[in-house]
């Protein structure tokens, strides 16, 4: 049998040094909440309990994340007045089995791997492993203290650190795997007798190494997995590293960037060969990229599906869309939700497409407004189309069959039906349905008075 795992994420800070009046924990980065961070990540382990420590903000941050964790049940603790770390978990003791053990993390030290936290949980075999780092400059951290055996003595905070103590270089990253009857046992006895009046949750190891506990060590892979947010330059720092990472790993899966560093990537990217991403473009949510798609300067794309080959032309913004294999969309074309262009279809230059499925092979090339239609394969839309389709109080659909041809700055009021292989006269005003192979009409006749005299300036 496994050993119970709870979660506890201490986030009750109140980030004084980000200036800003929204809880620390809630900033976001790659586009998601810091502490939402931690929470996906902790997903990826079997966790059986998730406590959060809140406290600055409280109610802000649970309301936030309880609307978007709902399927987790997460446990809330409140730490009124912020005395230290030590302080913060003993809060959750009465929340807190007395087996199984307990991962400690922060809510602003976002990108801890589940890789990182599954070996510190494994590494726990004598009731405490810690996550610690060797770095240059270790001021500002707990340094971690070491017998002569280099067994792990104690931690020793920055304001309370000796002459000696002041050179060792490897710190403590603040997370730690703990068995709960430890945590039951030390934290109740826990003083703030240090230079910052502060309960340390740091002093359970000097207290474990008393009991003849062995205190077990692992790094973390990357540096930046034990960074904290404490103001606006570390999280952009810290946003940058990330990046980087996540471009770093989808150059490894094939993808060409024109430059790592001017790409953004707030959710998850996933892209097949020979992919080409221009500068500028953003993404966010799920996107899944097909072989050989080409994405061109400024495009915005956010929870969406680009098939095989698919071009984008420089600042399209593209937002919950099914874009088939072969299709060219923009320059500066707008994909509203629900919009799928099927195959090889194209969509040209300031065209807003939204709710509608554009069949295979189909072109509204440019300066349309296509909304809440069905339009077959082989269609031609001509220049400054639109589908008119709100009478002010309801929406209602635009049916164009195979092969028709909507000529240019028609308006096709909804609800209405363009027949197969249909022609639709340039400058028609459409309101009843047009007979497949049929040409329709719907202007004004156009008439000429001969030897015309323009009026002249009196
Ligand atoms: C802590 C560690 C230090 C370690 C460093 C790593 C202690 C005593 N020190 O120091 O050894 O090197 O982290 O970053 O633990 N928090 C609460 N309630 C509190 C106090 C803190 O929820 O009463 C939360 C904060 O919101 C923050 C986290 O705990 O997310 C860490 O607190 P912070 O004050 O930043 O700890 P450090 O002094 O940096
Ligand atoms: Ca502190």
């Amino acid at each position: 049998m496994t050993t119970p795992l709870s979660v506890i994420i201490l986030a009750a800070g109140k980030g004084t040094r980000m200036q800003s009046a929204k809880p620390k924990v809630l900033q976001t980065l790659a586009g998601k909440s810091l502490l939402g961070h931690v929470l996906d990540t902790c997903q990826k382990l079997t966790i059986d309990e998730t406590i959060i420590v809140h406290g600055f903000g409280g109610e802000q941050v649970k309301s936030e994340i309880t609307n978007q964790y709902t399927q987790s049940s997460i446990t809330w603790v409140a730490q009124t007045e912020q005395l230290g770390t030590g302080h913060a978990v003993k809060v959750t003791l009465s929340d807190l089995p007395t087996s199984g053990q307990s991962l400690i993390l922060y809510g602003d030290v976002p990108l801890v791997s589940g890789q990182t936290l599954a070996a510190l949980k494994t590494a726990n075999t004598d009731g405490m492993s810690m996550l610690t780092l060797t770095v240059d400059n270790p001021f500002g951290l707990g340094r971690i203290k070491r017998d002569q055996a280099g067994n792990i003595e104690a931690i020793v905070e920055q304001k309370d650190v000796s002459n000696d103590e002041q050179n060792i270089k490897e710190i403590n990253s603040g997370i730690y795997c703990v068995d709960n009857a430890l945590l039951h046992k030390y934290l109740p006895e826990l003083s703030n007798n240090n230079a910052q009046q502060e309960y340390y949750l740091t002093d359970i190891v000097k207290m474990a190494v008393a009991d003849g506990i062995t205190i077990a060590a692992i790094e973390p892979e990357h540096t930046f997995e034990i960074e904290g947010v404490n103001n606006r330059q570390q999280l952009a720092s810290l946003e940058r590293t990330w990046q980087r990472k996540l471009v770093a790993d989808l150059q490894e899966a094939g993808v060409q960037f024109a430059d790592p560093t001017r790409v953004d990537i707030r959710g998850t990217l996933t892209a097949g060969q020979d992919v080409f991403i221009d500068v500028g473009v953003v993404f966010e949510g799920n996107c899944t990229l097909g072989d050989n798609v080409y994405i061109e300067a400024g495009c915005v794309i956010k929870n969406s599906q680009l098939g095989n080959a698919c071009h984008i032309k420089p600042y399209c913004v593209i937002d919950r869309a099914e874009v088939g294999a072969g299709v060219d969309v923009g320059p500066f074309a707008h994909l509203r939700p629900e919009t799928v262009l099927s195959d090889n279809s194209k969509v040209g230059n300031f065209v807003e497409i939204k709710k509608s499925t554009i069949g295979q092979g189909s072109k509204v090339n440019h300066l349309s407004y296509v909304g809440d239609a069905t339009v077959g394969a082989g269609v031609n839309i001509g220049a400054g189309v639109i589908t008119c389709n709100y009478d002010g109080a309801n929406k209602s659909q635009t049916i164009i069959e195979d092969n028709a041809f909507i000529g240019s700055n028609a308006s096709l009021v909804a609800p209405v039906t363009i027949g197969e292989t249909a022609t639709v006269a340039a400058g028609s005003v459409i309101t009843k349905n047009v007979d497949a192979k049929a040409l329709a009409f719907g202007r004004a006749r156009q008439t000429q008075k001969d030897d015309f005299q323009r009026p002249t300036k009196k």
